[in-house]
């Protein structure tokens, strides 16, 4: 299962980085925003700080909605680095692009995906990644991880190359559960990366080890 970080904090993607354990890392507008980067020099440069620390794909989302400005937008934002993976949103104009970034050889993260059938779409138009929100189905009463079970019963029915990424993940049991339904990836923010480690009987456990081996050494 590959782990992406889904930041545009440059502190915390180093961290990732640095844990050794990062394959990517995925932005959208709003994440870019929090982080204050706006405008179009200052997004582009912000891509390609991201590009220089991961190794992996990084997910660049368009803000255009029509196809033509999709593709404009998405052929730019390849170009800043084989890294850069273009995220269109599940929209008609967005499936039409994302064929056509499919026909260029332009990886694409199809986002935005709230049912099996938005991620039927995403993998006949060649999407390379497609994003079901876990999280965010489960703030409205509805199964996200259920939603990954029917996308990759799907996707294996038909042996489609779509990637399932499950995103808007919330915390390690959503991990977990993605890498036992079979998710090819995860991106999800550093806490839920993180909450991985910990378990009380290894802290415990290590207290112990490093006690009683200051016992036996005299300390
Ligand atoms: O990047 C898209 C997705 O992961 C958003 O997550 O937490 O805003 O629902 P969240």
């Amino acid at each position: 299962m590959k782990f992406f970080i889904d930041t545009a904090n440059l502190q915390q993607i180093k961290e990732a980085q640095d844990l050794g354990v990062l394959d990517g890392v995925t932005t959208n507008p709003s994440l870019m925003a929090k982080e204050g980067i706006t405008g179009e020099p200052n997004i582009i440069n912000h891509y390609k700080a991201i590009c220089d620390i991961v190794d992996g794909d990084v997910s660049a989302e368009v803000i255009s909605t029509d196809f033509d400005n999709i593709v404009r937008e998405g052929e730019a934002l390849a170009k800043l680095n084989d890294k850069i993976v273009v995220k269109v949103p599940m929209i008609k104009e967005g499936v039409k692009a994302i064929k056509h970034f499919s026909s260029q050889g332009i990886k694409t993260n199809c986002t935005l995906v709230f049912s099996s059938g938005q991620a039927l779409l995403a993998a006949k138009a060649g999407a390379t990644y497609v994003s079901p929100f876990i999280g965010r189905l489960d703030d409205v009463s509805t199964d996200g991880l259920g939603l990954i079970e029917d996308i990759r019963l799907i996707y294996d029915n038909y042996n489609y190359e779509t990637q399932i990424l499950a995103a808007s993940i919330r915390h390690v049991t959503h991990i977990i559960e993605c890498a036992k339904i079979g998710a090819d990836v995860m991106t999800g923010p550093l806490s839920a990366i993180l909450g991985l480690l910990k378990h009380p009987l290894t802290d415990n456990g290590l207290a112990q080890f490093l006690a009683d081996h200051a016992k036996a050494a005299g300390k």
